[in-house]
Formats: C-alpha cells, sequence, structure tokens
C-alpha cells in the first residue's frame, strides 16, 4: 500500500520552503513510492480541508522559488480565528487527517509550528517536522533553512547602506528582523562590517553605542553602521521586561497572571518603535546626522541561496526517510553535516537563542565591533 502524507507549511514564509517541499515529496515518490497531499495556508488548510495534490508536475521548477506553492498563515489550529470569533478546531484538523487517511503529517514550520505539531500528536497523530525561518531560533538543529538567504540579503543591504552613510558622513541604523533572537543582526553586522550591533541577548546603553560612534569620529571614520536586531532592547528595558516576566511566572491567581501577562504584551507592542528613538537619541548624543532604516519583509523574500537549498534538500530527503521507516513525533534537525530526528517534546516552547560566549559574539569584539554593552 502506499503511504499517504500530508504536508504543510506554517508561520512566517522564508526562502528554501518550496525547496524543503520537493526534496520531502520528490525523495518520497521516487524511493518510496508515497502519495502526497499538500494543505494550503498552514494549519488553516488542515482545518478547513483545501488541498494541493502535490504531483512531479506540481514540484517542477519550484526549487529557485522564494515563498511556498502551499501558501502559509500564523493559525494555530486549537486558537483559530473564525470570523469575529476565536475557536478550537484541534478536532477539525484531526478530522480531516483520517478523511484523508493520512499516515503523516509533514509540517513546516518555525518555533509556533513545533509547538503546535506537538499538540496534533497528543491528538494521536503522525507528524514530522522541518525547522525553517530567517530568525534562526529554533531549538535544538544547528541551524533553520532560510536563515543563510536572509543573510545574505541584510549582508548586501548593509554593503549598499555604506556608500551613502560615507557619503553623507551620517549615521544610518538599520533595523533587522529576528523576532526575539539576535543571529541574523549579528552574522550580518559581522559579514557586513557593522560598527555598532545591537542584539536581544546583549541588552545595550544606548551612551555606548554613542561613545563607540564618537570614537570613530575622532579617528577620522566620519559615518557609522548600527545594526540593531528587532528585539533588541536597552538594559533598562531588558530589566522592565525581567521584572514582568518574573511577576507573571510567581503570580500565584489567575487574575495576576493575566495581568502582568497584558503588561508584557503591551511592554513588545510598544517596543516597535524602539529604533526610532534609538535614531535619534544617537543623534543627539554624538550631534552626528542619523537616518534609519527598516528592512522588514525584503528579509523574507526571493530565491533561496545554495546553502539553504542543499539545507532544505538534505533535511526533506531525510524527512522521507524517516516517514519511510514509521518514525514520528520528531523534528529533522541539521547536526553537522548529517541529520538527527529530535523528540518534539525537546524542541517545542524552546528558543535557540545567541548564547554571550558564542564564538561570532567573541569575533566580532575582536574586530572592534561595539555590541552596546561595553566600552
Ligand atoms: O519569524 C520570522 C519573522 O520574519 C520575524 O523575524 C518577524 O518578527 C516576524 O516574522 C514578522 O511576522 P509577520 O510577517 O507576521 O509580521
Amino acid at each position: 500500500m502506499k503511504k499517504q502524507i500530508g504536508i504543510l507549511t506554517s508561520g512566517g514564509d522564508c526562502p528554501g520552503l518550496n525547496a524543503a517541499i520537493r526534496g520531502v515529496a520528490r525523495a518520497g515518490q521516487k524511493h518510496f513510492r508515497m502519495h502526497f497531499l499538500g494543505f494550503r495556508d498552514g494549519f488553516r488548510g488542515l482545518v478547513q480541508d483545501r488541498t494541493l495534490e502535490l504531483t512531479p508536475n506540481t514540484l517542477s521548477g519550484i526549487l529557485t522559488d522564494g515563498g511556498t506553492i502551499l501558501g502559509t498563515s500564523r493559525d494555530k489550529p486549537h486558537k483559530m480565528p473564525i470570523g469575529s470569533k476565536v475557536r478550537d478546531m484541534t478536532d477539525a484538523a484531526v478530522e480531516t487527517y483520517h478523511r484523508h487517511h493520512l499516515d503523516a503529517l509533514v509540517c513546516i514550520g518555525g518555533g509556533g509550528t513545533q509547538k503546535n505539531a506537538l499538540r496534533l500528536t497528543e491528538e494521536g497523530l503522525n507528524v514530522v517536522t522541518l525547522p525553517k525561518t530567517i530568525d534562526n531560533d529554533v531549538a535544538m538543529t544547528d541551524v533553520t533553512f532560510g536563515f543563510d538567504t536572509a543573510l545574505n540579503t541584510v549582508t548586501e543591504a548593509i554593503d549598499r547602506l555604506h556608500s551613502t552613510a560615507t557619503s553623507h558622513h551620517r549615521i544610518i541604523v538599520l533595523e533587522v528582523m529576528g523576532h526575539r533572537a539576535g543571529w541574523l543582526a549579528l552574522g550580518a553586522g559581522i559579514a557586513g562590517g557593522a560598527d555598532v550591533v545591537l542584539i536581544p541577548e546583549i541588552p545595550y546603553d544606548v551612551e555606548v553605542a554613542a561613545h563607540a560612534v564618537r570614537r570613530r569620529t575622532r579617528a577620522g571614520k566620519m559615518f557609522s553602521i548600527v545594526v540593531v536586531a528587532e528585539g533588541a532592547m536597552s538594559q533598562d528595558q531588558a530589566a522592565t521586561v525581567a521584572s514582568l516576566v518574573s511577576a507573571k511566572d510567581e503570580a500565584k491567581k489567575k487574575p495576576e497572571k493575566r495581568k502582568a501577562s497584558e503588561q508584557l504584551d503591551r511592554f513588545h507592542r510598544e517596543h516597535i518603535d524602539h529604533t526610532l528613538k534609538l535614531t535619534h537619541d544617537l543623534e543627539e548624543l554624538t550631534g552626528q546626522e542619523s537616518r534609519m532604516t527598516i528592512l522588514g519583509h525584503l528579509q523574507r523574500g526571493g530565491t533561496p541561496s545554495a546553502a539553504d537549498r542543499v539545507l532544505a534538500t538534505r533535511l526533506g530527503t531525510a524527512c522521507a526517510e524517516l516517514l519511510n521507516d514509521g518514525t514520528h513525533g520528531v523534528m529533522v534537525a541539521a547536526r553537522g553535516d548529517g541529520v538527527e530526528p529530535v523528540p518534539l517534546e525537546d524542541v517545542a516552547g524552546k528558543k535557540n537563542l545567541v548564547p554571550p560566549d558564542h564564538p561570532w559574539v567573541a569575533s566580532a569584539r575582536r574586530v572592534g565591533v561595539c555590541l552596546g554593552d561595553q566600552i
């Protein structure tokens, strides 16, 4: 009997999703005679049973395309907006799985997807996941696909900003995605030769960043490039977050917990314009004209890099092999040159953040990048 496999892509899109879909399905079709059914727009398509047949024809020519032929969404089966309400649609997702007599479901996504996938395994579904995201923040894998392409995109942006910053003798502050992780900002900051890099894992003092800029001016370097991760925080802001998090964790009663968590949400919502404030503060503290650039979703677009195509194909084809063996309840992690199936319990709810003693941090400091914490 041919195995019936479902595939969906969930969460923010990234380059390499199509390469991964193709990797799983091609290997499954060619070597294990599997049949693949795609679900559109992430878990919403699973709940609503909206499908796309993944035939060899559908898979042809997609390796180099950005985005995902299946579409994606951030919807979760257990908390799905339906009209003006949010409903638990887990049963509908489970029904679709059984209606199509699936042997397994492949969920390609980031941190949120790992959690949703684990919930579905608790409902008795056979699920295997693949780690994607430009943020590189999925736990238990060396790297996620999408990251390398975004790293190249951001590095190219820094290269371009250099010439205009030099010509106008300005500070240019570049805000980079990454959610609560600093991988993209730090990696691109090193690759692009940024002067200051601010990441969430190392709370900064704006005075220290301004000092680094002034020191450059004294040395005759009349421009500076400051790369700031979207989740970066000043030391004061980080202290506020830490106290809100501990209030939430320590709250014994539900209303207290809800209040702390609402305050935390408000903080993150209001934190959205911190790069603008940082740009103004740097201009004021240094007396040097400053401009801000937010790269935004440009970082998620475009054709995947060769490294991401190889990684997505490597993980995808290994996934097909695991499906053939009947392995499930795992994420197919990148480990060195190979892959490793990691139990979803060990991945869900965890994040891969930049450790302050990571070699990238040390290298950045050694070449004189200011990370906002030390003069
Ligand atoms: O998770 C990928 C990511 O691009 C983050 O870097 C960013 O914080 C977020 O998604 C943006 O999400 P959305 O596209 O839903 O606004």
